[in-house]
């Protein structure tokens, strides 16, 4: 029993930091996160950037060509908001922004 534990948290605790490490290294996201970013994209942001970002990009921003390197700027509009779009600080959680800027920031897995 207390092997069985101990052999279960070492297994954890190795698998973590290689998940991340190699996202941290390719700079690709998770297919569960741009899966989970694109139904929060669908509920919170299609109706004015559209169906997969799909629009016109005259007056919305075309978000297929938001910088990939800028999540800093992503996180930051999304939570203050910018012009037309409204703040989303007090709509969505920390998680839900982080698995949005999957989806954004890997054209929706385009380009992963
Ligand atoms: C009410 C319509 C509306 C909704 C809903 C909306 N946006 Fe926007 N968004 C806009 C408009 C308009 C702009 C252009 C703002 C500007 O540059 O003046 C914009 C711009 C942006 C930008 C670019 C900001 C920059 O740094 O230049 C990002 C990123 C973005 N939206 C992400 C999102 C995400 C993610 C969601 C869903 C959580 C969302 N938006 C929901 C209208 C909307």
């Amino acid at each position: 029993m207390t092997l069985s534990l101990h052999v279960r948290s070492a297994l954890l605790l190795l698998a973590l930091p290689v998940a991340s490490l190699a996202q941290a290294a390719s700079g690709r996201f998770e297919t569960a996160q741009i899966d989970a970013g694109r139904e929060q994209y669908n509920r919170t942001c299609a109706q004015c950037h559209g169906r997969n970002m799909v629009n016109a990009g005259t007056t919305v921003y075309d978000l297929r060509k938001f910088p990939v390197d800028q999540p800093d700027r992503f996180h930051q509009s999304v939570a203050n908001g910018k012009g037309n779009m409204p703040s989303f600080k007090e709509a969505l959680t920390p998680e839900q922004v982080a698995v949005l800027w999957a989806f954004v920031g890997s054209r929706g897995g385009k380009e992963n």
